[in-house]
């Protein structure tokens, strides 16, 4: 039983989970520990591609992810919305403006997520689908980077609202209100459908879906915006 966990010595938790969950995975993981100091975790943070490679050799007790591979028998429960907004420096032209179409993004200098990654799938998904084309000008492997180009004056992207968490109401950043954004998307939890999952698996699993009920999604253009996830702890 979960309860008994609380005596157990040792144990090992593995995790697979894509990049934008490095927000607040880590924080959740911390407050897990404290209640169950016994508990080694190992945590792989990667895009989708590489994940879905992880979950073929099975090396994960439970995975965290946003895109489902279809050719991969999983358990999944959704637990929060990881919403794709399109992403500026806050003098940007466009910045100030409602409604803009979706076409508005042919002009502006491009930075793209590398292959394999889900972000970069979905864009690409929405952009085939209006019939639009964007200038890539940098391709960057990591959202962290490419918030960085923005603020460096290289160009617009689009990223997970929730790469904004350590944005504050001064930061450099903006959201641009684009038609078709947000793109919807949800944070799923998986495990291999025939995996026995540990207790220690279970427990965190619980622990998680207890914990994310709490998890602010960022918003830069609000004033009061913080990074609220210091506040986990079911
Ligand atoms: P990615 O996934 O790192 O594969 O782009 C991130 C996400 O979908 O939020």
């Amino acid at each position: 039983k979960i309860a008994d966990l609380k005596g157990t010595k040792q144990g090992r938790l593995q995790l697979g989970v894509i990049t934008t969950t490095k927000y607040f995975i880590p924080r959740i993981l911390g407050s897990f520990c404290q209640q169950y100091p016994g508990i080694d975790i190992a945590l792989q943070v990667t895009n989708h591609q590489k994940l879905q490679e992880r979950m073929s050799s099975n090396e994960d007790d439970l995975y965290i992810l946003s895109q489902l591979p279809e050719d991969i028998d999983l358990y999944h429960q959704a637990f929060l919305e990881n919403p794709l907004v399109v992403v500026a420096r806050k003098d940007h032209p466009l910045a100030n403006q409602k409604n803009l179409p979706i076409s508005c993004l042919q002009d502006e200098p491009f930075i793209m997520r590398e292959s394999g990654s889900g972000t970069r799938q979905a864009i690409q998904k929405l952009l085939i689908q209006n019939d639009v084309s964007v200038k890539v000008r940098l391709e960057l492997g990591s959202n962290e980077a490419i918030k960085q180009a923005i603020s460096g004056g290289l160009g617009i992207s689009i990223l997970s609202k929730h790469t904004l968490s350590t944005e504050s109401a001064h930061g450099e950043l903006t959201i641009l209100d684009v038609e078709h954004f947000p793109i919807q998307r949800n944070w799923y939890v998986a495990h291999l459908a025939g995996k026995q999952l540990s207790i220690i698996a279970q427990a965190f699993l619980s622990y998680l879906l207890e914990a994310s009920q709490h998890i602010p999604i960022p918003d830069p253009t609000k004033a009061s915006n913080t990074n609220g996830v210091s506040q986990l702890n079911p």
